[in-house]
This record gives structure tokens, C-alpha cells and sequence, in this order.
């Protein structure tokens, strides 16, 4: 089969796209039939050589991907062939990658994908969707009629959490980079967007929001608490999932007196049932139309490693070429 792999971890161009053996399903996995995957930031940090845990070699790159049950192993109980499904968390803890022509995949990692939707679309919306969900409904305990701002909302999480805010219903607020990305933000349902480059967002949520926002959900690696805590309600949460080199200064003192509090999760943690039950909310939204990807680029998978240099661009050095997902085709 094609596959995108690396031999050694290091920049984007250590990727190799060529022929690897097959792999055979065993236990309760299935063979996937791959026909879409999507990239995530944390795929290049693993191919840049984080070094979270010790990684197959070769090892192929990707966590997220959709297609269609070819094989099944001889545990298994989920799936049969012929299934279309979706799903993530691969590549993570020591498992192989899904950028390739065939994935075998733990059934436990899986779910099936609705009627009428393209792998293109299950596959963009496999981590951020649980990421969103995990953290708007899992620790955060986001309710009707709450404020919430999105920091980053037509990002790859952001757009995500914009559109199950908007389902759960939950009026939100969300930060962008340029004006098409705050037209965008409307589109999948935020009540305001302002653009952080010409706006001063302290001002524009104080007018959209005079008691403050429920809940803060911070996208970039680098929160700033002085200002997040400035612009929340009494009791507000916030939702932390990026930046793992970050050691921002906190105002404790404004903070407690307000009683507010803060969670802070990695998707990869979560159980197979804690993942599901996201799924299943996520194939309800994906099938009523309510949750759409923002796919902002598609590559063969030839091209991988093209799609994690503009990944990269994006998410380190910020170059804001990108609004939402990147997906590609084997
Ligand atoms: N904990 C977890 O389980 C988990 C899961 C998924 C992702 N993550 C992490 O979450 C982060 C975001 O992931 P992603 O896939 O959404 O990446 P992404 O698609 O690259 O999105 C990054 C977002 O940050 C925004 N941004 C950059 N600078 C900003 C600023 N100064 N103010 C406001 N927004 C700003 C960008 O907006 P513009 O383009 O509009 O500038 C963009 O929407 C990454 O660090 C990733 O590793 C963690």
C-alpha cells in the first residue's frame, strides 16, 4: 500500500511517500479502507520529535481518518465489512499512523459514519470534534443560554467549537485574524465576531457581553490571564488545550475572588466510552447539517508533507494562510 511515513523524526521534508507493507487486522481491529485523513498540529510536532513515547518504525504519520471496513479482525464485534467509519487517536500512544491506503484500526477507536456524509467531512471533523466536545461538555459544562468566546474561532478547534456552542445553545463570541475569517465565524453561527488584529477585543466583548463570558475557550499556546480573566462573569470557566511550553503569569487575586475555574485536558487521555459519547453527538450534529468542517485545503496524500509545512506555518509562526482543516486523499 501508498503510505506517508517517517524513518526519523525531524522537519516536514523527513516525510516519505511511498509503498509499505499492508497491515493485517488482528484481535479487534478492522482494515480500513482509507478515503480521507486530515492534519492536526500535533501530528507535526510528533514528526518534528517531541518525544512523547517511543514511535513504530518506519512510522506512519496522522491521528484522524475515514473510509470503509475491508477486513475485520477475528475479535471483533462493531463493524463488518463494508461499514463506512471514521475516527482518530491514532498515531498517539505508540500506534501506527492513518495517513496511508489502508489503516488497521481497534474497533474501540471508531464509529460509523452517517448516511450521505463524505469521508472528507468525517475525517476533519475526527479530533477537533472530540477535542470540542470533551471540553465544552466534559469539563467545562457548558449550558443554554451561557456566553461563550472562542479564541481562534475559524481554527481547526475553534470552527469546531463555534458550531457545537451554537447547537448546544449557547450565544457566542468569537476572535479571528482577518475579516473573512469573522465572516467565516458567522457563517458557522457565532453571534459576534471580531477581528483581534484591528479591533480591541477587551472593548468589543465588554459591548457584546457587559457582565462578561461564561466561558473563555483559549486556542493559542500562549494565553494571556490578565486579559482572560478581565472579560469574565462571575463563575466563568476556561478551556485550555494548547501550549505545552507556556508559563503565563496568573492573576490569582481577581481570579478566585470571582470564583472562576479552569480546565485543562489532552483528547488523546480520554477513554474509548469517554470518546464515543462525543461521537455519538458529533454523527447527530454531522448528519442534521448542524456541524460542517471548515476545510480550508485538500492535497493527495502524495503531498503530505506540503500539508505539514502550511500546518506548521500556521499554528507556529502564525502566518494565518490557513482557515480551519487541511484533509487529503490516498
Ligand atoms: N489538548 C488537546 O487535546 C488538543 C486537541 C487539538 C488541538 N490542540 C492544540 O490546540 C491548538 C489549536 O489547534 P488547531 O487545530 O485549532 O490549530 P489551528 O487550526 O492552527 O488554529 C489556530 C488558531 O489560533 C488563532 N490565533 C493565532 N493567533 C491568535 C491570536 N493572537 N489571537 C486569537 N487567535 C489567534 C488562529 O486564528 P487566525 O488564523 O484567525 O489568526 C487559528 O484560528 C494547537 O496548539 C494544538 O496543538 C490540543
Amino acid at each position: 500500500m501508498k503510505a506517508a511515513f517517517i524513518r526519523q523524526t525531524g522537519p516536514a521534508r523527513n516525510i516519505e511517500y511511498g509503498e509499505l507493507p499492508a497491515p493485517e487486522p488482528r484481535g479487534m481491529e478492522v482494515l480500513v479502507k482509507v478515503g480521507a485523513v486530515s492534519v492536526n498540529p500535533i501530528d507535526t510536532y510528533i514528526r518534528n520529535g517531541a518525544n512523547y513515547w517511543p514511535l513504530p518504525s518506519p512510522f506512519i504519520i496522522g491521528c484522524d481518518l475515514a473510509g470503509t471496513v475491508v477486513a475485520t479482525g477475528p475479535d471483533t464485534r462493531r463493524f463488518r465489512v463494508g461499514d463506512r467509519v471514521w475516527g482518530s487517536n491514532q498515531g498517539l500512544m505508540g500506534r501506527q499512523g492513518s495517513f496511508a491506503e489502508l489503516a488497521a484500526v481497534d474497533e474501540c477507536w471508531l464509529y460509523p459514519t452517517p448516511e450521505g456524509v463524505a469521508d472528507e467531512t468525517a475525517a476533519a471533523c475526527a479530533l477537533v470534534g472530540i477535542t470540542a466536545h470533551l471540553g465544552l461538555f466534559g469539563r467545562a459544562a457548558l449550558r443554554t443560554g451561557e456566553t461563550i468566546l472562542v479564541n481562534g474561532g475559524s481554527g481547526g478547534v475553534g470552527s469546531v467549537v463555534v458550531q457545537m456552542a451554537k447547537a448546544a445553545g449557547a450565544r457566542v463570541l468569537a476572535t479571528a485574524g482577518s475579516d473573512e475569517k469573522c465572516a467565516a465565524c458567522r457563517t458557522l453561527g457565532a453571534d459576534v465576531a471580531i477581528n483581534y488584529k484591528t479591533v480591541d477585543v477587551v472593548e468589543a466583548v465588554k459591548a457584546a457581553a457587559a457582565n462578561g463570558v461564561d466561558l473563555f475557550w483559549e486556542t493559542t499556546r500562549e494565553p494571556n490571564f490578565e486579559v482572560i480573566v478581565s472579560m469574565l462573569a462571575e463563575r466563568g470557566r476556561i478551556v485550555l488545550m494548547a501550549g505545552r511550553e507556556a508559563r503565563p503569569v496568573f492573576p490569582v487575586g481577581p481570579f478566585y475572588v470571582k470564583g472562576c475555574s479552569l480546565h485543562g485536558f489532552v483528547m488523546f487521555k480520554a477513554s474509548p466510552d469517554e470518546q464515543r459519547a462525543c461521537a455519538d453527538d458529533i454523527n447527530r450534529w454531522l448528519a442534521s447539517g448542524q456541524l460542517k468542517p471548515n476545510i480550508s485545503r485538500v492535497f493527495p496524500l502524495a503531498e503530505a508533507a506540503a500539508a505539514h509545512e502550511l500546518q506548521e506555518a500556521n499554528t507556529l509562526q502564525r502566518s494565518g494562510t490557513l482557515a480551519g482543516k487541511i484533509v487529503l486523499k490516498p
